[in-house]
């Protein structure tokens, strides 16, 4: 299908109305600046972009099969690679480290020079680093599909090949990253800086301390939790949370709503989210005050929890009627409501009272999901649909195919959080009560898992919309550079009064 620029409020072509005048005003960049500092970084984000979607197509067929082989336990067993655990770890590995990690480094390949005003740094640099890592995440997933695995959860890549190709990898994309800051044009330090820029080393520093092949017993379980908590806090919530603070107000045209709720919202992440890790062993065997401390930080998540929520909720507030024309939009204050979301149900899990019942249950697949899914993988999803057309200096064909992803990943997710949020309650009930069987347990789960596999047909219906039309806007013809393209000088129609537009 032609692609028709006149057509009717095309989404991306308002959205990006309202940002071009933010990169005038407020910004003050000029439209060949802009235009010059995306050039830049055009090269390795469009990697990351493309490795990325081949990873989450891969991830979810490793996802379907796991979640069908609940309901029928007997699928695809006689051949050792499908078996469910491998499967599961190559899921995990590969949604974490190849989706979510790789368009992640994307991300922030696109959002430091934005932000710093300045020309990506090293681009080459980092095009090595994306490089090495997804050679190591392809040793790693081939290796656990051959039976090789380190068998700690989230450490599973063999620390001898993959590992070291990972880190290096990230090594260098950091260090484009904190080069780029590092020759900044501004002096004022974003939001966003502060959480791309710190998430860098310490995801080095987690991920060597991970690895390093020198625990024993219960010191091993205890540095795996460290890792992956931290992970799940200092990594994949960070960039995630800073590019939501970037595009939200970007897209909507107004500024994000307190400077101070901000600060309050990073360094209380800092502080708190590295002592929650022990919160996965509550009941085991470590020492009591390490759980105790645990489950204080957890407590305190609160802090930042609520900062964050209150920030993003007044700066979009009066203002969600831009959703309709901003799918980026949409998926972004969809990813930041469930990160509020996540978080809160998360200080609940962490309670022992409710962990005496959620533990070991499809309660923490649900939470997992919440939180991988409706909060990060949405908001990168976002991200895509706001970054790729302005690289690619075209719109998206088609609003009816934008619609139907968001439709289908988000009702299917829902589905998915729902079902095995309820079949985890009622199989933590039958584990706790004595006169039930473990029978009994696993009969409560079964409506719900097998929900969980008709939304992961939906979802992969979704994941499949998404990377066919990414594939057409690739192919698209009619090729425009970005200066010429509309997003870069349309006039503003989300900023109410133009004249508070300096400059026009
Ligand atoms: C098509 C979408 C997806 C489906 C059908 C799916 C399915 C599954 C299944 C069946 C499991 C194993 C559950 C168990 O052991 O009881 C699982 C675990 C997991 N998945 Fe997914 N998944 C999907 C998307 C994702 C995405 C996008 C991410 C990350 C970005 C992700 C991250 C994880 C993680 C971290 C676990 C381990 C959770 C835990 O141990 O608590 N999944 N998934
Ligand atoms: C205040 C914030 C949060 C708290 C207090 C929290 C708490 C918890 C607790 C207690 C568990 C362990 C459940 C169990 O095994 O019994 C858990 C697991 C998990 N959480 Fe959270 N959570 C928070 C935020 C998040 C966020 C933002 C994400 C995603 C970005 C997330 C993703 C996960 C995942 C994937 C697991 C399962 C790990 C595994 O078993 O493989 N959590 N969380």
């Amino acid at each position: 299908m032609a692609v028709n620029p006149r057509q009717a409020e095309h989404a991306i072509t308002k959205e990006a109305q309202a940002s071009s005048a933010i990169d005038h005003s407020r910004i003050g960049l000029s439209v060949a600046e802009t235009a010059a500092i995306d050039r830049s970084s055009r090269g390795p984000v469009l990697l990351c972009f493309f490795l990325s979607i081949i990873w989450l197509l891969v991830g979810t067929v490793f996802g379907d099969i796991s979640s069908f082989k609940f309901d029928r336990p007997d699928l695809l067993t006689s051949q050792p690679y499908f078996t469910f655990g491998r499967l599961r770890p190559a899921h995990l590995n590969v949604m974490v480290y190849g989706w979510a990690s790789t368009a992640m480094f994307g991300v922030s390949l696109w959002l430091m020079p934005r932000l710093c005003r300045v020309q990506l740094k090293i681009p080459a640099v980092a095009m090595a680093g994306i490089v090495l890592w997804t050679i190591g995440v392809a040793v790693g997933v081939w290796l656990l599909l051959d039976g090789v695995s380190d068998g700690l959860e989230w450490l599973e890549f063999d620390h001898r090949s993959a590992d070291p190709l990972m880190a290096a990898g990230a090594a260098l994309v950091g260090a484009s990253v904190w080069k780029t800051l590092l020759n900044r044009q501004v002096s004022h330090l974003y939001v966003s800086i502060w959480y791309v820029a710190s998430s860098y080393p310490w995801f080095l520093i987690i991920f060597t301390a991970g690895n390093l092949p020198v625990y024993q017993g219960v010191e091993s379980a205890a540095v795996n939790w460290f890792f992956a908590h931290n992970a799940l806090g200092l990594w994949l919530t960070t960039i995630n949370l800073g590019l939501i603070y970037y595009l939200m107000p970007k897209i909507i045209g107004r500024p994000v709503y307190s400077y101070w709720l901000s600060l309050i919202g990073f360094w209380g992440l800092a502080l708190f989210y590295a002592l929650n890790g022990m919160h996965h062993l509550i009941g085991g065997p470590i020492p009591s005050w390490m759980i105790a401390t645990s489950i204080t930080a957890s407590i305190m998540m609160i802090i930042p929890v609520v900062a964050v929520g209150i920030n993003q909720h007044m700066t979009i507030v009066g203002r969600f009627g831009a959703m309709r024309y901003s799918p980026a939009l949409t998926l972004l204050v969809l990813a930041a409501m469930s990160y509020t979301a996540v978080s809160l149900q998360g200080i609940l899990t962490a309670l022992v009272s409710v962990n005496r019942i959620t533990h070991f249950t499809h309660w923490t697949i649900a939470h997992s999901h919440l939180g991988l899914y409706m909060f990060v993988t949405l908001s990168l999803f976002g991200g895509i649909y706001y970054i790729l057309p302005r690289l690619l200096g075209r719109e998206w064909p088609s609003r009816n195919l934008i619609r139907a992803h968001i439709l289908l990943v988000g009702f299917g997710m829902v589905l998915y959080v729902v079902a095995l949020g309820i079949g985890g309650v009622l199989q933590g009930l039958h584990l706790l009560d004595a006169n039930s069987s473990f029978e009994a347990s696993v009969n409560a789960t079964k409506p719900w898992l097998l929900m969980r596999s008709v939304s992961a047909i939906i979802i992969t219906l979704g994941h499949v919309l998404f990377a066919v039309h990414i594939a057409w806007l690739w192919l698209l013809r009619d090729k425009t550079g970005p200066e010429q393209s509309p997003f870069f000088y349309v006039r503003p129609i989300l900023v109410k009064s133009p004249t508070k537009v300096p400059g026009r």
